[in-house]
């Protein structure tokens, strides 16, 4: 089935469905990156609760939130899940700290991208290694940018399917989903923190501003990181 082929059949599935069928269908090659979002916390339910075949990874980067590490032990022993960890490379992290200092990434963006490159893209890059299939928690709703992604994409960076089966959630969808089926979520997001990276990087939005407004707030660029970049369905054998 090639890449197009794939959009078809995942586009037309439910959330649940289609985890099902990624789990089922790929099995050890299927991977889920968390941050422990809101819509992490959905797929989570969904693989934690059917015992999917798709391995449950995180990128901590050092720099998350306390409350973080809360959800994130909260998430393992509710769902009896194993979630990997994976951290920066030692010898890169101590390089820039040291020549840098550790707060490096709010003197310059090209500071900042760096810090994102040696805390999460390289070590994604690890994660997604012998991966065919990365899921997401990406929404449209998020962004200008990921409005123009796809429920299934080719991810040129990290040369695998991408596979966002909440792209079309609404906000409000994802936050009856969690509070009806009792799912942990991170106690930030009650503080206004509805978009929750490192917490050097992230703080609380006012009423009104955008979703991703807290995040890379002294920024005025995408407001990306680099884990995620713009891509268009591509025909790429599956
Ligand atoms: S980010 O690129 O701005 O940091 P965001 O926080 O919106 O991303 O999360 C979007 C998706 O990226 C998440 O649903 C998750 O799949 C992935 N992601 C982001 N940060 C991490 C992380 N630290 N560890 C694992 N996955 C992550
Ligand atoms: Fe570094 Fe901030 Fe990027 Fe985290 S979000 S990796 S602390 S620059």
């Amino acid at each position: 089935m090639n890449l197009v082929e794939l959009n078809h059949v995942l586009s037309r599935m439910t959330a649940s469905e289609g985890l099902a069928w990624v789990g089922k269908h790929f099995q050890s090659s299927a991977k889920f990156s968390t941050a422990f979002g809101m819509e992490d916390q959905v797929i989570t339910h969904f693989i934690g609760t059917k015992k999917l075949a798709i391995e449950v990874f995180t990128l901590d980067t050092g720099r998350l939130f306390q409350e973080t590490y809360d959800v994130m032990e909260l998430t393992r022993s509710r769902y009896n899940l194993d979630i990997t960890s994976y951290y920066p490379n030692q010898i890169k992290l101590q390089n820039m700290v040291s020549n840098k200092g550790p707060n490096s990434f709010y003197h310059s963006v090209e500071n900042r991208k760096e810090c994102c490159f040696i805390r999460k893209i390289e070590p994604l890059k690890r994660a997604l290694a012998n991966t065919k299939i990365w899921v997401t928690g990406i929404r449209a709703e998020q962004s200008i940018n990921r409005k123009q992604m796809n429920v299934v994409e080719w991810d040129e960076q990290f040369q695998v399917i991408k596979y966002n089966p909440l792209l079309n959630w609404s906000l409000e969808e994802v936050e009856a989903f969690l509070n009806v089926n009792n799912v942990p979520v991170n106690t930030l997001h009650a503080k206004g923190f509805p978009s929750i990276g490192c917490a050097p990087c992230t703080r609380a939005i006012m009423p009104g501003e955008d979703i991703r407004a807290g995040r890379w707030w002294w920024e005025n660029s995408n407001k990306e990181c680099g884990l995620h970049q713009t891509k268009e369905v591509s025909v790429r054998a599956a």
